[in-house]
């Protein structure tokens, strides 16, 4: 497993290639639109640049380890890979299309891997002849920096393609904990109805938002509060997510707040519009 495909250019795709590439693997990287791809490859660059400054890699490495990135607008370009992980936009209308085709370009033996936050791994991997390559690879943000890989088994994935996927993110210096195919799998099955509730908290006035969000760092040692937290995710994302719960689990404990849907409506989607649970300006 040598060369890897990565599918989508944006925020999760650029980190996933990155640390492919500086684990020594060659790298293809495909998005529809040539500006991100120049995206991706920048902000690839400034982190390397970034980890000059600390001292982690010399400034020669820089430019050894950016070779072993080659973008592309052309999904034919992953013809040749071993393994290919799907990053594009989280919508099944795209990534079921997309697999149906790599299926078609990609060698018999290669494994297909998802990084979707929300979608069936099982009904993707229906989308093509390969279902026993098909696996779940759920990374976290930002890649680089963090060491959880949710390995995700569809119905029919075989145990080969389990085993080497978990193989493929220990050799990323990763984490991999195996997951079943559930909605939301375990990560957002647990931390998506908890910013759920704390927007209810809000909502009800049961505290100010910073006091929601002191409570749990401070009483629960969480990083960030849960109102932060989903600015950070997106808004949009959050809501997203609890629809897919609660659609798919079909339990009334994953509604989601009216004031996450009104957010979202206002376009307030948190720090990437500038302005969510808490302001971010310009
Ligand atoms: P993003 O919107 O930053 O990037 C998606 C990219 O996919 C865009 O650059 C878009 O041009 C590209 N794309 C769309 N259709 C394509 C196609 N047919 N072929 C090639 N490229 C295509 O999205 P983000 O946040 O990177 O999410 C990507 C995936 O990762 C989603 O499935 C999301 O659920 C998942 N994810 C996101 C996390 C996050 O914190 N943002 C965390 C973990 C998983």
């Amino acid at each position: 497993m040598q060369r890897i495909g990565v599918i989508g250019g944006g925020t999760m795709g650029n980190g996933i290639a990155q640390v492919f590439i500086q684990n020594g693997y060659d790298v293809t990287l495909v998005d529809i639109r040539q500006d991100i791809l120049d995206g991706a490859i920048g902000a690839i660059k400034a982190n390397l640049e970034r980890q000059v400054k600390k001292g982690i890699i010399s400034a020669d490495d820089v430019q050894v380890v950016l070779m072993r990135v080659h973008p592309s607008l052309k999904l034919e370009a992953l013809s040749t890979c071993d393994v290919v992980v799907e990053a594009a936009t989280e919508d099944p209308k795209i990534k079921l299309p997309l697999f149906a085709g790599l299926d078609s370009l990609c060698k018999q033996e290669c494994v297909l891997a998802s990084n979707t936050s929300s979608i069936s791994i099982t009904s993707i991997a229906g989308a093509t002849k390969r279902q026993d390559r098909v696996i779940g690879m759920h990374f976290f943000n930002p890649v680089p920096v963090m060491s959880l890989v949710e390995v995700i088994r569809g119905l029919a994935t075989s145990d080969a393609t389990f085993h080497s996927t978990m193989e493929l993110a220990k050799k990323l210096g990763k984490t991999p904990v195996t997951v079943n195919d559930y909605p939301g799998f375990v990560s957002n099955r647990v931390l998506m109805p908890m910013i759920n509730e704390a927007i209810y908290c809000l909502m009800e006035g049961v505290a100010e938002r910073e006091a929601i969000d002191t409570v749990m760092k401070l009483g629960m040692n969480h990083p960030m509060g849960p109102l932060a937290l989903a600015d950070f995710i997106g808004l949009d994302v959050c809501l997203h997510i609890m629809e897919v719960l609660h659609t798919q689990l079909g339990d009334d404990k994953y509604r989601p707040c009216p004031l996450l849907r009104k957010m979202v409506a206002a376009g307030h989607l948190g720090k990437k519009s500038g302005r969510g649970f808490y302001d971010y300006g310009k």
